[in-house]
């Protein structure tokens, strides 16, 4: 295990040569933990509505210009028969925080995605009621995904402008899931306004504190229709303040993975939107053991964009597929296969 004052410590790093060795390290507990596997998890975003105003976030509902969608069940099913086609072991359905999605509606659809191709289902739909999170756990999903943003209650508060809950509501919320029966992700921006080194370092004792079974992490992306994105939220003293940075994002990475060891860590969308040309092999190289094709139907994507500049944005499905299966052969790295649940 690694403790707090080793966290911070990596954290402030700034010497590419000791940084070398947070690398080496991380990468050799994810091969002796989680093996050489890549999971591809084929993420459709199914609806950008979306009942709340996250001040990062670039489909909140104060976003008033921009057009909404919700896919229809068969689109989504046609996304799933899909994701079984490429050889993907999950398909994630993740949405705003969106009340058409009903109850009986996703329960259905997630039966039909189980019973048609057997793929694991990763639910990432914000926080719902516990009735709902319920129906679905018996309709066979698998997984459910939601960042918790920020350990800090305060700036949780700030970002959340909206949320009845606090931050101790929303963890309170991923152990409900964990008892519900769900594998549980969750994960932290990096890089927002007003996080502190101590924060962040808290957030990945979070991590290990709730056992947590998928980790995501990105950089904070500003967007213009946001508050961050104008600046609205102030920023720490400079000393303190974490840098939204690539390079922070990867000591992240790492680090998630020395204090959670067998947790699934995707090398995430943002980091590729930071850097196109190898930020998801660094991301698979200092820790990563995941990542999420994009599977939304090109029509939809433009509309899904909760920080701009989003890589992959115009690329087909198959395109994404044929990227990454490339990018992680050539790292010598191996595809996986089946439903890549967390092993313990
Ligand atoms: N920049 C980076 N990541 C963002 N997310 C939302 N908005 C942004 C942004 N502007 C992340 C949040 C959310 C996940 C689905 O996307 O962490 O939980
Ligand atoms: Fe989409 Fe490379 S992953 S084009």
């Amino acid at each position: 295990m690694i403790d707090r004052s080793e966290i911070l410590g990596w954290l402030v790093e700034t010497d590419p040569a000791r940084l070398e060795e947070l690398w080496r390290r991380a990468d050799a507990v994810r091969r002796a933990s989680v093996g050489d596997a890549v999971h591809l998890r084929g993420l459709v975003e199914i609806s950008n509505h979306c009942v709340r105003r996250c001040g990062y976030c670039g489909i909140g509902v104060e976003h008033a210009g921009l057009a909404r969608y919700r896919m229809e069940a068969d689109e989504i099913l046609a996304c799933a028969r899909q994701a079984a086609s490429f050889g993907y072991g999950t398909v994630v359905l993740q949405s705003g925080e969106d009340y058409g999605i009903g109850r009986e509606w996703l329960a259905g659809l997630v039966r039909a995605i189980k019973a048609e191709t057997g793929l694991a289902v990763t639910l990432s739909l914000g926080e719902r009621p516990e009735a709902d999170l319920a129906a679905w756990r018996r309709a066979g999903a698998d997984r459910y995904l939601l960042r918790f943003e920020t350990s800090d209650p305060a700036l949780y508060r700030r970002i959340h402008p909206d949320l009845p809950g606090r931050v101790s509501d929303r963890l309170a919320l991923l152990r409900r899931l964990r008892e519900l029966g769900y594998e549980i992700g969750s994960g932290v921006m990096i890089g927002i306004p007003g996080q502190t080194w101590d924060s962040l370092a808290d957030d990945i004792l979070t991590f290990a504190g709730l056992d947590l079974d998928m980790i995501g992490v990105g950089p904070f992306i500003p967007h213009p229709a946001t508050a961050l994105g104008r600046g609205e939220l102030p920023p720490a003293p400079r000393e303190r303040q974490v840098p939204n940075s690539e390079l922070q994002t990867y000591k992240v990475v790492a680090l998630a993975r020395l204090a959670c060891p067998h947790a699934n860590i995707p090398s995430t969308t943002a980091l590729a939107t930071l850097n196109l040309a190898s930020g998801r092999e660094l991301g698979l190289a200092r820790g990563a053991n995941v990542v999420m094709p994009n599977l939304t139907p090109t029509k939809y994507r433009a509309l899904y964009e909760i920080y701009p500049g989003k890589a992959c944005l115009r690329e087909a499905a198959s395109e994404c597929e044929a990227c990454l299966r490339e990018r992680i052969v050539r790292m010598g790295r191996e595809l996986g296969t089946g439903p890549g649940a967390r092993r313990r």
